[in-house]
């Protein structure tokens, strides 16, 4: 699976050059291990850094999380233009304060020195207008914001859940609930968090540089570019700061993402984690990974600071020369005192955003590898698609055709070979033979959970890639043994087979398959809630209320994997007899290692390394003495 899914995730043209950052080979558990303790034990969860993103992706990438940003935003064009006149406010009236007290200074206390008190009036009135815009305009940006962001938040959440959802079972094999649920939870968190502080930090800072660095130019060019000369060592140590916060942002989000798949995986896995004494083991790794977080953390914190310390100490340094330079400047009379004090002013106000900007490359940087992440899922293409103009089919027969069939889950280890069978409608078919010989793939292939590799699926002649998923589900039903229920009613998860079923179609399905009894019996009959995965229920009453599920959607042709295997034998004798009832008229494929289930079968498949090794009727298979007839006497052996 992990080539089908390295495939799946990157773009064919570009599918080699990060190969080797995506741990093809070897087991998921270690590939994932990274930076924590016991590299080289296997922990039993699924590798969370196939997401990392390499610098050569990164170009790529950063085109697709454009892509998702541009449709996100596209509703809010009208905010962002009132946006961007606020920022222009916003900014210019806070811009606008050291120049109103330069001219206090130089023009408006002489004035009133001179018993003129209009100019000082209009500089007071003034800064206090400007301090007042700057409040409103500073409101109504951070509320726009907060809007465009909540709205392109929820706009997120919905589409990631709606698109993994519609992905093909082979996306979900490779791509754990886990990995699914941290896009969800700490990704999406990363772009809130950025949308509500950092971009707000990012504006303000970018424009206060600039607009600062332009008008120092303009006061005074020497002193402006003196000024300025302090940049040089600012960005070698913002070059620094990006350096180390990259390395380290990228162990967190790893751990982070290992964490919550770790989490995930144990709580779903409960069962086997109690029953094989995982315990002190998952606390162990949980624990190194909590650990390796907190000291990722740590040192990002320590990185923070010794960047926010060396840019204030380089910003106090070039005010003092400032001070001084602009003092011999003021004896020279080249300028006057209130415009250093603009000067100064403005100098200070040029250092304080730096720190911001520093925090938002943080968040940016975060941001920005959870919407590729985010916009990579949303970018995957189901593998199994529903086609663009879906054939029409009316009343569907049931008649199944496999030609030419190749299959491989894998590429190169094909798992089912050239394979041509015919079903005609109505018929029951038994399929058996060892485990591992492909059965189930078959009927995944009939029941369109994958493509064939080559060759066609049929169904009453049309290819079931032409069907729509709608026909499809009407046309082709199929009950596994590991038969799903979600929590909720007995009656809600039988009337998923058929969400328009009336609540009597509903209890008759369930009597047809001899499970009314039982199911009245509980303490709400038919709308006991079976809590969190059926858990209520014994196995064999789940797969009763699989099969009557799948009886009341009436498909054409009913697919039972397995289906019967955890009924004890007179339940799975009700269930057959009801099967040679309801199977009247109905194609049906029945998957079983015991033979008890084939003896309603009008024909028997022996399947062996994924080819059809017998095909004929029980008696026929008998008479001929082949592996079915082995498996009989085996079997009429341990019943004598
Ligand atoms: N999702 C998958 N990804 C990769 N390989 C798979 C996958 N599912 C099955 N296989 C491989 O395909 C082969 C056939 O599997 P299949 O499930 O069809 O066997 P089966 O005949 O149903 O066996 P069983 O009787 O145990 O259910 C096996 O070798 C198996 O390892
Ligand atoms: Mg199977």
């Amino acid at each position: 699976m992990a080539n089908l899914a390295a495939e799946t995730t990157t773009n064919p043209t570009n599918g080699v050059s990060d190969r080797h950052d995506r741990h093809d080979d070897g087991p998921r558990g270690q590939a994932g291990a990274g930076p924590v303790a016991d590299d080289a034990e296997w922990r039993g969860v699924a590798a969370e850094d196939l997401d990392e993103i390499s610098d050569l992706a990164g170009v790529r990438l950063a085109a697709r999380s454009r892509r998702l940003l541009r449709v996100l935003l596209r509703p809010h064009r009208r905010r962002l233009l009132a946006l961007m006149v606020l920022v222009i406010f916003e900014q210019g009236s806070f811009m606008l304060g050291p120049l109103i007290v330069a001219y206090g200074i130089d023009d408006a206390i002489p004035a009133l020195v001179r018993g003129d008190g209009w100019p000082l009036t209009l500089t007071v009135g003034g800064y206090l207008a400007a301090g007042v815009v700057n409040a409103l305009t500073r409101a109504g940006f951070v509320r726009i914001t907060a809007i465009i962001a909540q709205a392109a938040l929820l706009d997120v959440r919905e589409r990631v859940f709606d698109h993994a959802q519609g992905l093909s079972l082979s996306f979900h094999e490779d791509y754990t609930s886990g990995r699914v649920i941290s896009r969800l939870t700490s990704d999406l968190d990363t772009l809130r968090e950025l949308a509500e502080e950092g971009i707000d930090g990012l504006i303000s800072g970018v424009l206060s540089v600039l607009v600062i660095s332009v008008t120092l130019l303009v006061l005074d060019p020497p002193l402006g570019l003196i000024a300025l000369a302090a940049f040089i060592p600012i960005i070698w140590r913002t070059r620094w700061f990006q350096r180390v916060s990259k390395t380290i942002y990228r162990s967190t989000r790893r751990i982070v993402a290992t964490l919550i798949v770790q989490f995930v995986e144990t709580m779903n896995g409960l069962r086997a984690v109690l029953a094989f004494r995982r315990e002190p083991r998952n606390s162990a790794i949980f624990g190194s990974l909590n650990n390796s977080y907190a000291v990722a953390n740590g040192d990002g914190m320590v990185a923070i600071a010794k960047y926010t310390q060396s840019i204030r100490l380089i910003g106090n340094l070039s005010l003092t020369v400032v001070m001084v330079i602009g003092a011999m400047r003021v004896i020279d009379g080249a300028i006057e005192i209130g415009t250093l004090t603009a000067f100064l002013l403005y100098v200070r106000r040029m250092y304080d955003p730096m720190e911001q900007m520093a925090m938002f490359y943080n968040g940016f940087q975060a941001a920005s590898a959870a919407l590729e992440k985010i916009s990579g899922l949303l970018e995957e293409e189901p593998t199994v698609p529903e086609p663009v103009s879906p054939a029409a089919i009316g009343r569907i027969s049931g008649d199944v055709r496999f030609s030419d069939v190749e299959f491989s889950y894998k590429p190169g280890v094909p798992v089912l070979h050239r394979m041509d069978l015919h079903i005609p409608a109505g018929q029951t078919v038994a399929v058996v033979g060892a485990t591992g010989a492909g059965k189930s793939t078959l009927a995944k292939l009939l029941a369109r959970f994958y493509d064939p590799t080559s060759g066609t699926v049929t169904l009453d002649g049309v290819d079931v890639s032409r069907l729509s998923t709608e026909d499809l589900r009407r046309g082709v039903v199929m009950v596994t043994q590991e038969s799903f229920l979600f929590s909720g009613s007995v009656a809600d998860n039988i009337a998923l087979g058929r969400p328009s079923a009336s609540r009597a179609e509903i209890e008759e399905a369930a009597d047809a398959l001899g499970a009314g009894d039982f199911i009245r019996a509980l303490p709400n009959g038919f709308d006991t809630d079976v809590r969190k995965r059926g858990g209520r229920l014994s196995a064999g009453q789940r797969q009763l209320v699989a099969f009557a599920r799948a009886f009341l959607a009436d498909p054409a042709v009913l697919i039972l994997d397995e289906a019967t295997a955890s009924l004890d034998i007179p339940s799975e004798r009700a269930v057959q007899e009801a099967l040679h009832r309801v199977l009247h008229g109905r194609t049906a494929v029945i998957i079983a290692h015991r033979l008890s289930t084939v003896s309603i079968a009008d024909r028997v498949l022996v399947m062996s390394d994924g080819r059809i090794a017998e095909d004929g009727t029980p008696d026929e298979l008998i008479g001929e003495g082949g592996a079915f007839a082995d498996l009989h006497e085996a079997w009429r052996e341990s019943l004598a």
